[in-house]
């Protein structure tokens, strides 16, 4: 293992600078060459990179995004776009690539790898943390905490007006940042994709908390249930109570990371190179009831990963 490509891609997360840093001094400790391909996927395409050396990621540790940027590229999901990149990997004499990105990521990893013998790694770095093989994903627990701290302004106002807020946060398709956010942030309702869609039910909840003398409630409902306007009407309609939105949007994708996203890509990191000098590829390092490992990415792709509905019945609970 003589020389490695770094690729950052999808949507960023808090922490995949720190694991670029992890990957980059892990890599001169054990003399390998590293180059960073920009923009994700498509820097892989037009072979658009810059070398990494140990000064090259110094001070990067704290800052959210990527130094090496990221897109969404449609090419790379084409049979050419995937040989091309297969064809660059070998053309920069590459041994190895580790590829820091989400769900999306990985499948475009998993997909690469049968176009090249280059070995292939993958570190999952997304706030969704909705990948199948790691209990958590370098960004989601300071895209938790990122929450945490605007809805506490948001319960502010919705006690002093005693209103009802419905707040949306990201997730794409997957509830496990709505769960998190809004069991710890001790919201009376959480919806998720994952379970059916119950406007009465949400409207019941609401009607017996101000009965039982909650004035204001906090609703936390993920992007992917797509029901957050119809769901604030259909209160305000039933209950008589205000409602306002708040979508965080952004917000949860930025911001420097979190002491434990920082130490899930310092680990991660060090599994990937450890895998590479080990000659290993097609892997996917996650964590697992606290240990680092990994899992092919074969395995990671071809299975969902659970939402844990036991976090929901708590939630509930805690919520009377
Ligand atoms: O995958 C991370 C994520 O933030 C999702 O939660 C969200 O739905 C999506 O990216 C937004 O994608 P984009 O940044 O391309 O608008």
């Amino acid at each position: 293992m003589q020389k490695i490509g770094i690729v950052t891609s999808g949507g960023d997360a808090p922490g995949m600078n720190a694991a670029i840093r992890a990957l980059v001094r892990l890599s001169v400790w054990n003399n390998i060459e590293v180059i960073g391909f920009l923009r994700g996927w498509e820097g892989v395409l037009q072979n658009n990179f810059i070398p990494l050396n140990a000064r090259a990621v110094s001070g990067i540790l704290h800052l959210g995004g990527t130094i090496l940027k990221t897109s969404r590229c449609s090419e790379f999901k084409t049979r050419d776009g995937l040989e091309k990149a297969a064809k660059n990997l070998e053309k920069n004499s590459l041994d190895g690539l580790v590829v820091i990105g989400g769900e999306g990521s990985i499948r475009g990893s998993y997909e690469l790898s049968k176009f090249t013998d280059v070995k292939i790694v993958a570190l999952p770095a997304s706030i969704d943390n909705d990948v199948y093989g790691t209990d958590e994903t370098i960004g989601f627990d300071t895209a938790v905490n990122t929450a945490l701290t605007e809805i506490n302004k948001i319960r502010d106002t919705a006690i002093s007006h005693e209103r009802t807020f419905i707040i949306e946060v990201m997730g794409r398709k997957r509830g496990f940042l709505a769960v998190e956010i809004g069991l710890t942030a001790g919201a009376e309702v959480i919806l998720v994709p994952e379970v059916e869609y119950n406007e009465d039910a949400v409207i019941e909840t609401i009607k017996k908390n101000a009965r039982i003398g909650k004035s204001s409630s906090i609703i936390i409902i993920a992007e992917g249930v797509g029901k957050t306007t119809s769901l604030a009407e259909a209160i305000e309609k039933n209950v008589g109570v205000e409602v306002r939105i708040s979508v965080l949007g952004y917000v949860q994708r930025g911001g420097s990371p979190t002491a434990r996203s920082r130490l899930l890509a310092s680990t991660f990191a060090e599994k990937a190179i450890e895998l590479l000098l080990d000659g290993k590829g097609g892997r996917v390092v996650g964590i697992q009831k606290g240990e680092v490992t990994s899992i092919s990415l074969e395995e990671s792709c071809s299975n969902v990963k659970p939402l844990n509905i036991e976090l929901l019945k708590l939630a509930e609970k805690l919520a009377i």
